[in-house]
């Protein structure tokens, strides 16, 4: 009896365990907001099996030319990331001192007779930059700006069956410098071929608004582009269908049309009962999946993501979301991803992301171009506000070869490529036209305001729904760009000092800090005193005559441009004005290329809160303290000083008060107030041993942290972001390396040289230290550490397995670590 009761209990348990499986298998499945399943419209990845050759060819556009010698990659890929630093590169350090110069591309492939009666197109997310496609010979067209997305049709020019076709990419990046931060060379974004029936659904052709929302319900306005690629009139039915993030249908909403000319739009209207509204904590997306059908066939199905939030900017009170005022605390960022460079990987930019939201940040503007649809994808999904900027300059140039070259004949396509592929994305907040266009400099105005009112007018076209600025650095009304009376939201960077009269210069007109700090620094460097403030370099136009002779910047909060401040500076400003709807700090990550205050051999910038491998500054826990509410306690420099030094210890806490000892020995406890950002003790005695921090908060469990002295380099420790990922060939783990001494203390100034070894399925994706001046190759198997740290980032290959890394150096115990692929 009681072996058959144990029996049943067993098998019983087992089921539910299986249906407790299947079920979370279920709700992960659905609650990540899967995609509804499209029938008729087919997205094929377009990224395998590329051919590439670095250097111009004068017939590597012809079908029968011989590749068979090129090398064979995926996309996205990036030529300058694997190049040898040098100053004499033409892009100069302010371009990230890497190699530019013209690439090809061309993939061979073939499509089956069934899909003969299709429409074939190819989608481009960006090619950096001139680039030029030919199909099977045929020309397909031209595209000089390297951030905009674009389509081309090839079917008129396909072979079916088994005759191949050939696609032919030239990538023109050797007229340099066309930029003031690294850019990236090739086709860097993400390509798909899109398959489809004769008529479609347009090219970004869908725009949903909800103008109307309360509790109970959400008015949802759909617009849809219709383009209708054959002869004579074609009496059709649009359904919209909508569903909410667990893939449930909530509205359908159908309209029979008779589409006379090639593009027809169409107006719908629905309801969503009980909106769940869209916001930073609670990013919750719906799908609308456009159906378009003839005599009870589907002809095409498009999907569309979109959020359902309102949101105000407003000249006395800021920015509010859904009611709900919230300052806008955000990071600008370029797109290189460190040591990947600027190929697309959905995994890199998601990692930035995390870093950025557990910092409290919740803001990310796009400087200075319109970004890969990944980042708003992003964005979307983990709940953050963004501003999407499609210009560096318009007609006035800022370096010899940029786009003002390019503006006249391509701002309005570019400009409009932007809005349309953007305009559904509940992330974007802002559109920015510009970033400090020289125009504005322009006292006579001979053309900076016709311009802001043209670009803006573009825009409003296309979208009335989201605010218009321009991140100008004329603070002035006079200055052309505001005259123009263009932006809806007046943005300007730096200049904090004048922020407090912005209500009086411009009465209700709402403000964004569009760019701010340009705080410098480098990771695990301190300059004491630490509350001596140096402004590096000491006027933009003026060659270096201060700084470190290493071309190091301290990370205490005490370096910064003179244009800028520290963080400090800011913050304690945007956080005191209730009108100033946030800001944009310069920059959530270092980049490649710019490297103020310095030169060469300086070849990245000390602007990021992050280094370039992601590893944070110190900044990441101030504004941690500031802008969360985790408990934060956070306590530096290092401690091994030289007998004799005097040393400030800092620390960033969000608790009332801190205690700190010395071996042991109390040093006395500080209080936090409104106006203390941090707590200092100067040290004389610097004895080698533990500092220890202790946080108090009433109510709370106090928080603590030491900082030891290290002894010598001993071994090494990896620390894996993810020790499972995805077998899909391109998914990511960032692994920390260390050098620590025996106890396990990091060595604050180590720089051994570590080798790395990896068996299984997956390869070095990169190497990098997070220095803004090692020439040492991104794409390697080793790495020096720089002061005790260096980042190795792995790639899984297509098949489920393990992967297996250990790093070695000389005189130090080796590491390993494994990582499964599944
Ligand atoms: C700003 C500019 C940024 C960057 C920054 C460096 O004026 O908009 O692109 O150059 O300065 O401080």
């Amino acid at each position: 009896m009681l072996r058959w009761i144990k029996g049943v209990s067993l098998i019983n348990i087992k089921t539910n365990l299986k249906i407790l499986v299947f079920s979370l298998l279920l709700l992960t499945l659905f609650s990540n907001c899967t995609s509804v399943n499209l029938k008729e419209r087919r997205i094929e990845n377009f990224y395998q099996n590329w051919k590439f050759h670095l250097g111009d060819l004068n017939d590597a556009e012809h079908y029968g030319f011989d590749d068979s010698d090129w090398r064979t990659l995926n996309l996205p890929h990036d030529w300058s990331i694997e190049g040898v630093f040098s100053k004499e590169n033409p892009a100069t350090p302010g371009g990230g001192a890497l190699p530019g110069g013209i690439g090809w591309y061309r993939k061979t492939f073939t499509v089956p007779e069934s899909r003969k009666d299709k429409l074939i197109f190819i989608d481009f997310d960006g090619i950096y930059e001139n680039s030029e496609v030919w199909i099977n010979e045929h020309y397909l067209g031209k595209r000089p700006y390297g951030y905009s997305s674009f389509r081309y049709e090839l079917t008129p020019y396909l072979n079916y069956g088994e005759n191949e076709n050939v696609i032919a990419v030239k990538v023109d990046n050797s007229h340099q410098p066309n930029s003031r931060w690294y850019s990236g060379s090739g086709i860097y974004r993400n390509v798909h071929l899109v398959h489809t029936n004769k008529i479609l659904v347009d090219h970004w052709g869908t725009f949903i608004t909800t103008p109307q929302i309360n509790e109970k319900s959400a008015e949802i306005n759909i617009k849809t582009d219709i383009r209708k690629k054959s002869d004579g009139e074609k009496k059709i039915t649009l359904k919209t269908l909508i569903y909410d993030a667990c893939g449930r249908k909530i509205g359908i909403v159908s309209s029979e049309v008779i589409l006379k000319d090639s593009v027809t739009t169409i107006e719908q209207k629905s309801k969503v009962a009980l909106p769940k509204l869209w916001s930073i904590e609670n990013p919750h997306l719906y799908k609308a999946v456009s159906e378009i059908e003839h005599e009870g066939k589907i002809l095409d199905d498009y999907q569309t993501t979109f959020g359902i939030r309102y949101f105000n900017f407003d000249s006395e009170k800021g920015f509010s979301l859904n009611g709900k005022p919230i300052k806008i605390k955000g990071v600008c960022n370029h797109h290189d991803l460190g040591c990947l460079g600027t190929a697309v990987n959905t995994r890199a930019i998601e990692r930035q992301l995390e870093i950025l939201k557990e910092m409290g940040c919740n803001g990310i503007r796009t400087s200075h171009n319109p970004p890969a649809p990944e980042l708003l994808d992003l964005c979307d999904q983990m709940g953050f506000i963004v501003m999407d900027e499609a210009f560096d300059v318009w007609e006035i140039g800022k370096t010899k070869f940029d786009y003002h070259l390019a503006f006249e004949k391509w701002h309005k396509k570019d400009l409009e490529a932007l809005v349309k592929r953007d305009r559904n994305h509940p992330s974007v907040f802002i559109w920015s036209i510009g970033n400090e266009v020289m125009e504005q400099c322009d006292k006579e105005d001979s053309s900076g305001s016709v311009l802001a009112k043209k670009l803006a007018l573009i825009v409003k076209n296309l979208d009335p729904t989201r605010p218009v600025t321009s991140a100008c650095n004329g603070t002035e009304p006079s200055n052309p760009v505001i005259r123009s009376g263009a932006l809806d939201l007046i943005g300007y960077n730096y200049s904090h000092e004048k922020y407090p009269e912005i209500p009086k210069i411009y009465p209700g007109k709402a403000f964004i800090a569009a760019e701010t700090n340009s705080a410098l620094a480098t990771r695990g460097s301190y300059d004491m005193p630490s509350d001596s403030i140096r402004r590096w370099p000491p006027r933009w136009d003026l060659p270096l005559v201060d700084g470190n002779p290493d071309y190091t910047c301290s990370s205490y909060d005490n370096c910064s441009t003179p244009w800028g401040t520290t963080n400090e500076e800011t913050w304690k400003i945007v956080k005191k004005y209730d009108f100033i709807s946030g800001m944009f700090i310069w920059t959530g990550f270092d980049y490649l290329g710019e490297p103020t205050p310095y030169d060469w051999p300086a070849r990245s910038s000390y602007f990021g809160i992050m280094d370039l491998a992601g590893f944070p500054k110190n900044g990441f826990y101030f504004y941690q303290s500031e802008w969360t509410d985790k408990p934060v306690l956070h306590v530096f420099p290092h401690w091994n000083w030289k007998e004799g030094s005097i040393i400030d210890v800092w620390t960033y806490t969000n608790y009332d008060e801190v205690e700190l000892f010395l071996n042991g020995n109390s040093l006395g406890k500080k209080q936090k107030t409104e106006d203390d950002y941090q707590l200092v003790w100067r040290l004389t005695d610097t004895t080698p041993g533990t500092i220890r921090a202790i946080a108090t908060k009433e109510g709370e469990k106090p928080l603590i942290k030491e900082i030891k002295t290290a002894g010598e380099p001993a071994r090494i420790t990896l620390e894996v972001d993810r020790n499972r990922i995805h077998a899909d060939g391109k998914d990511l783990s960032f692994v920390t390396v260390k050098v620590v001494d025996e106890k396990g203390t990091l060595v604050p100034h180590a720089d051994n040289l570590i080798n790395f070894d990896i068996q299984g399925e997956g390869f070095i994706a990169g190497v990098d230290n997070g220095s803004q001046t090692s020439h040492e190759p991104f794409k390697a198997n080793y790495r020096k550490a720089f002061n005790g740290m260096c980042l190795v980032v792995v790639q899984a290959k297509e098949n489920c397995g393990k992967i297996s890394l250990s790093a070695t150096s000389e005189g130090l115990e080796p590491a390993s670590v494994n990582i499964a692929v599944k």
